[in-house]
């Protein structure tokens, strides 16, 4: 217990050593650790010109309450180096891991020069984390070209993430995460790997399944290889959630917003992202944009804090009565007036809409009537619509969507709308499939080679588990699908089933 007289005596002794030596009550504690307090591993994200985020997260028993730690505030120490062996330290600092934020580490390195890589790795008392690359972005006026991988959907118990093993082999400047980092179900039967904790709904639930994944080291491997820039999907609150609506409709707004608030916290501690924290958890701000100099700006966009209601209560259905509503939104109208303003003042020339879910409508009836996903873009028509003219307005060519969600590769000629087909072709949909989400997987969906002669803008789909490569030029742009045989056990080869190419002034989609 400690007295009043213990605290100010405390008080005094804390006032004292900070008056004659700043900080030296700080250098007084060393911690001890006796495990290894980097088992996460570590990050780094939103690089810029002059800049990038490095991230870690003190936990020397991830699945443990706290982590593992002992309720102190921890001073961490880190180092940004020219090279490998740290002969040549650019920055250094130090900040205080604490409580209150999970133990996590954000440093916002600043001063940096562009287009160029670097070294980091973070120290607490005699612990040494592993090494990570990060690097910059090129100056705004520069054609530098850009090779990056997107993935999404990495469901732990399902498989093993040998594709971010592949990932991580590959010479790529950067990775985007599409979301569904982690999965909020409670354990079940029959999987190849098991979750830790029940269907998690507090904050303290949230961090031990973000703990539990980024144990795994084909995950950190593929962190420590590059910057990422992350967004996040559905379950990294609750399946199909849309804005303060959950999954089976039975919560409250105000119970939604309490998770919503808990999830957004621990997504927050556990990603290398440079998103400025909000008077309430439950209203994160997550969409931000990279500039790749003038060859490309990727729009990081978030699709589900703010979108309406999926219409005729979700599913893949034939649209009822409240599909194609006026007010249908997906980004909310901020994020959509932000991209689109955006776009209209960006002089890169690839725009990238880094997003969620598919936006091209694939339907899934192939005789004359329509069944199309109410989750997806085709379920909110109108806003899709705006969206794509906008697109055809700024960027007609230039356009490329990226997209995750449903566990499978696609790929789309993207129309500047589709309620017309006479509408042009001004670029192309990606979608990656998952990493480990929904197991081994197949060829191809069973429904999808019947419907495809009634989807002539969709050029490509495969079931299995993988992520998508993309080499970027101010010429042209080209895209290659990795899979994997098999996640439910470690070691499988990765392979490069497709490849399509777009090019700088032709319409349309080359074979690879
Ligand atoms: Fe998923």
């Amino acid at each position: 217990m400690t007295t009043r007289r213990d605290f100010l005596s405390h008080l005094s002794r804390t006032a004292f050593l900070a008056s004659a030596a700043p900080n030296a009550w700080r250098l007084e504690w060393r911690p001890r650790f006796a495990d290894d307090p980097f088992a996460l591993g570590v990050a780094s994200g939103d690089p810029r010109p002059d800049g990038v985020v490095l991230w870690t997260r003190l936990a020397p028993r991830p699945l443990e309450p706290e982590g593992g730690m002992d309720g102190r505030r921890t001073p961490v120490t880190w180092e940004l180096a020219a090279d490998e062996q740290f002969a040549r330290i650019v920055q250094q600092g130090r900040v205080t891991a604490v409580p209150e934020l999970g133990y996590s580490v954000h440093v916002d390195v600043p001063g940096l020069e562009p287009d160029r890589w670097y070294w980091y790795r973070f120290q607490t008392g005699e612990a040494k984390s592993p090494v990570g690359r990060a690097r910059t972005t090129p100056a705004g006026d520069a054609a530098r070209p850009l090779a990056f991988a997107f993935a999404s959907c990495q469901h732990f118990e399902s498989g093993y993430y040998t594709a971010f093993r592949h990932l991580a082999a590959e010479e790529l400047d950067l990775v985007a995460h599409l979301g569904d980092y982690i999965y909020e179900y409670a354990p079940q039967q029959g999987q190849p790997r098991r979750h830790a904790t029940r269907e998690i709904r507090a904050l303290d639930d949230y961090r031990a399944r973000y703990a539990q994944y980024k144990t795994d080291l084909d995950l950190q491997a593929a962190h420590a290889r590059a910057p990422w820039l992350v967004t996040w999907d559905d379950h990294e609150v609750d399946n199909n959630y849309a804005d303060e609506v959950g999954e089976n409709g039975m919560e409250s707004a105000e119970q939604v917003r309490t998770r919503r608030a808990a999830a957004y916290q621990a997504w927050w501690e556990h990603m290398p992202v440079r998103v400025p924290r909000a008077a309430s958890w439950a209203d994160l701000t997550i969409h931000r944009a990279t500039p790749w100099g003038r060859t490309a700006h990727l729009w990081v966009l978030d699709t589900r804090q703010y979108r309406s209601d999926q219409p005729c209560n979700d599913g893949v259905k034939v649209p009822c009565a409240t599909y194609g509503a006026a007010g249908d939104t997906m980004l909310g109208e901020a994020q959509e007036r932000w991209l689109v303003e955006g776009m209209r003042a960006s002089s890169a020339h690839w725009q990238v809409l880094a997003q969620q879910v598919m936006m091209a409508p694939f339907d899934f009836d192939p005789g004359p009537a329509t069944r199309v996903s109410m989750d997806q873009w085709t379920g909110y028509p109108v806003a899709r619509d705006r969206l794509l003219r906008a697109c055809g307005q700024h960027a007609a060519g230039r356009t490329v969507v990226l997209t995750g969600d449903i566990h499978s590769h696609w790929t789309h000629e993207v129309r500047a709308g589709w309620d017309r087909p006479d509408r042009p072709v001004i670029g192309a949909e990606f979608v990656c499939s998952s990493i480990s989400s929904g197991g081994d997987g197949e060829d191809q969906w069973r429904e999808v080679p019947p419907a495809m002669a009634a989807n002539p803008d969709c050029k490509y789909h495969s079931a299995r588990r993988g992520y998508v490569r993309c080499e970027v030029s101010d010429r042209e742009w080209v895209t290659r699908y990795r899979t994997v045989p098999y996640v439910s056990r470690p070691g499988a080869p990765v392979e490069t089933p497709r490849t399509f190419r777009l090019e700088r002034g032709r319409t349309g989609l080359q074979p690879g």
